[in-house]
């Protein structure tokens, strides 16, 4: 309580976007309001639209509105956008990707951290042997506002030569685009990480053929000499590194790389877990900060009450920690998952023939069962 006998309350701006994200989101808010009933703080929450959804209410995926209400939250929590109702390759149409990248381009969130956990329970449900995943434990930081993805980018129509054999045709290109900042400041924040982990720091470019990553390799090595020389940084060319992952994933501690990159690798780190049900994120800026689980809104089982909630519970465990500070109640929260995990629980992602048919539970379930253990 604080010093009048009232509960600090949270703001929680619930994204729940599309497919699963509104099955996830639910035992989310189901976890919160478990925490919230031992601890001295409230949570309070306000729903808005954002990707197909809002695609199809408002015709744009990241209405004003759900700006708003994202700005003037504490932390938003997002489940998963798209889908194949929204999916067009037609450059004018809108796309609910948008409503994400906008998002995170407007609350300036340049810094997204993935971290790649391995439950114990869960060694056997990765498709490398065990012995493989032994000591893993990564972060993932992936530069989030630049790069790739929000490069200067163009379709031309009637291009002359373009269709081949002398005809006009189509041309369309995108730009790796980087910003010394922008480079300097996401070395920091994985530099700063790698301090509070194992001290070691992989930076990841494609330095032998682009100019972007050239002087990302730069700018990470002068960072790390004016202020980081007692942690370890590691440069690796991105092809090596998603050789490596599946090779020796023991060898990362934390990995920093551009937009794009992070995209990629961190969808192959996650199948170290298992499952890319149990990757989380923690997107954060300079503001109001952003948590999702890194996988997609699955419209294949949708609405169907099996998806698996708990990289959407582990990004609520991020949340806790990161932005209210509520350490104790984070590392309850990740003690009860891993408690459920050991007692053998599975959504069916992360099940396999030696999971009795008594243990296979639904989205809801599963939530129910982290609640219990809180
Ligand atoms: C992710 C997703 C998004 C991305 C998509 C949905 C735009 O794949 O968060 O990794 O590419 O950043
Ligand atoms: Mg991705």
């Amino acid at each position: 309580m604080s010093e009048f006998g009232e509960l600090h309350t949270y703001r929680i701006c619930l994204l729940p976007g599309d497919g699963i994200g509104m099955e996830i989101t639910a035992e989310a808010v189901k976890v919160l309001e478990a925490i919230a009933l031992r601890e001295d703080v409230s949570f309070a929450f306000a729903e808005a639209i954002l990707g197909g959804a809002a695609i199809d209410e408002t015709g744009t995926a990241l209405p004003d509105a759900t700006l708003e209400v994202a700005h003037a939250a504490d932390a938003v929590l997002l489940g998963a956008i798209g889908g194949p109702k929204w999916d067009t390759t037609d450059p004018t149409k809108p796309r609910p990707e948008q409503g994400l990248l906008g998002l995170r381009k407007a609350l300036g969130l340049y810094a997204n951290l993935r971290p790649v956990r391995i439950f114990d329970a869960l060694r056997d449900a990765s498709t490398l042997k065990p012995e493989h995943l032994q000591e893993v434990d990564m972060l993932i930081v992936r530069e989030l506002t630049g790069g790739l993805y929000f490069g200067e980018r163009a379709r031309e129509y009637g291009v002359p030569g373009a269709g081949g054999n002398g005809a006009a045709g189509q041309r369309a290109y995108d730009t790796m685009d980087y910003q010394e900042y922008e480079v300097e400041r996401i070395a920091r924040v994985a530099f700063e990480a790698a301090r509070s982990r194992r001290g070691r720091v992989h930076s990841v470019d494609k330095a032998n053929v682009l100019e972007s990553s050239r002087m990302w390799r730069e700018i990470v090595h002068g960072v790390h000499g004016t202020g980081y020389t007692d942690v370890e940084l590691i440069d690796q060319l991105v092809d090596n590194t998603a050789m490596q992952l599946i090779r020796w994933p023991a060898q990362f501690d934390v990995i920093v790389t551009e937009n794009m990159f992070g995209d990629i690798l961190s969808d192959e780190a996650s199948m170290l877990t298992g499952s890319l049900g149990m990757l989380a994120s923690a997107s954060l800026g300079d503001g109001t900060a952003l948590y999702e689980p890194s996988h997609g809104s699955a419209p294949d089982i949708a609405g169907q009450g099996v998806a698996n909630p708990l990289a959407m519970l582990l990004s609520v465990e991020l949340m806790l920690r990161y932005s209210f500070a509520m350490e104790e109640s984070a590392d309850r929260l990740g003690r009860a998952i891993e408690a459920v995990l050991d007692e053998g629980w599975r959504t069916r992602d992360i099940a396999d023939e030696s999971t009795p048919d008594e243990r296979l539970v639904g989205t809801a379930a599963m939530g129910d069962l982290v609640a219990e253990r809180l």
